[in-house]
């Protein structure tokens, strides 16, 4: 990718395999996702707000970093100098976060961030699809303290985040209330969901009922409106926030019974290894909407752009 923009601008090109530091694996790729991460960075969409610092991030005019990607299933074909607990040829799955990179053959991968081994039960596909919602619903939770008994309800729980924050909520022993269209009921109920909303039919945040926890994964329950869906020392998990939001989130932390969450993921060892090991003990799966290979990336990004699709969209590498 050259410039910012369509699916369209996308295109298949041979590139110099990324070089790799001391802490870091070379990794070839056999599968990624299209994240809504990647086709904020393709098309240069970022949050309110926020368009300035991320055209720092990414590049102010066209893209620094052609090649996009943030989730990584493969093989590691090297290891930096002083890596000690992978080796060449150990399958991993993990994230590249905003360095990017996994849309090709060969991607570096960090030791230091979110990598973990990829478990024996799980395809590379079904690894790549549990890292982006999974890193995040995970980071989430626990700045909020996620406690065992507690409401949980997530706006947009039919996306790569929630689908990923029901099981891991539910593994978590929360009760799950799941905000999606009424085609999404049966996927977020067999993941788990104890009960759902239409949001076309009713506003989860009309008053008549509260949670503990309300996660925003879709960018319209602020806190001006989510705050009559939160119990007293309830918690607000902005997901998708604006630069607005993430200013004002202290200080309707201070002046109301509530707590107000939002800003970026870290991507944290732990989040791959605990991910890893709830698959491998069958207590989150995969969701994948849809697969395409490497040669039909732009297809697939068009699905991501739909603001619909259902968990993930997996992208066949080699
Ligand atoms: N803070 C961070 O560091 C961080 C990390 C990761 C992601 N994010 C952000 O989080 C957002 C969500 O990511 P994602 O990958 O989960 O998105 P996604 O997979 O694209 O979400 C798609 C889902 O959203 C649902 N949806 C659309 N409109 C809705 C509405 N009005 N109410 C409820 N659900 C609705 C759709 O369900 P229906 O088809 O049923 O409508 C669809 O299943 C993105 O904007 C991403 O940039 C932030």
């Amino acid at each position: 990718m050259s410039e910012y923009g369509a699916p369209s601008v996308l295109a298949l090109r041979e590139v110099s395999p990324p070089k790799i530091s001391d802490d870091a694996v070379l990794v070839r790729v056999r599968a990624s996702t299209v994240s809504s991460g990647d086709a904020r960075v393709r098309a240069a969409n970022f949050p309110g707000g926020f368009s300035l610092i991320a055209r720092l991030i990414f590049g102010w005019r066209r893209p620094k970093q052609p090649v996009l990607g943030v989730d990584v299933a493969g093989v590691i074909e090297a290891v930096g100098r002083d890596v000690r607990d992978f080796r060449v040829g150990d399958e991993v799955f993990g994230m590249c976060g905003t360095r990017m990179g996994a849309h090709a053959e060969l991607c570096a991968l960090s030791t230091k961030g979110c990598i973990a081994k990829k478990p024996a039960e799980l395809t590379f596909e079904q690894a790549a699809a549990l890292t982006f919602g999974g890193t995040t619903a995970l980071d989430f939770f626990r700045r909020a303290k996620l406690a065992r008994g507690e409401r949980l309800l997530v706006n947009g729980a039919s996306g790569s985040v929630g689908v990923a924050a029901i099981q891991l909520a539910k593994s978590a022993g929360a009760h799950v209330t799941a905000v999606c269209s009424a085609r999404n009921f049966e996927l977020v109920r067999i993941l788990g969901a104890d009960a759902t909303i239409d949001y076309n039919t009713r506003d989860f945040a009309d008053g008549s009922e509260q949670w503990d926890l309300v996660m925003d994964t879709v960018g319209n329950a602020p806190y001006p409106r989510a705050k009559r869906a939160l119990a007293d020392g309830g918690r607000l998990l902005l997901v998708l926030a604006t630069l607005g939001d993430l200013f004002t989130a202290p200080w309707y932390s201070l002046t109301s019974p509530h707590r107000v969450i939002a800003g970026p993921v870290e991507e944290r060892r732990e989040y791959g290894e605990t991910l890893a090991k709830l698959a491998r003990e069958g207590r989150i799966r995969a969701v994948i909407d849809e697969e395409f290979s490497l040669e039909r990336i732009a297809e697939a990004h068009a699905l991501v752009d739909t603001g619909r699709k259902r968990g993930n969209v997996v992208v066949r590498v080699s």
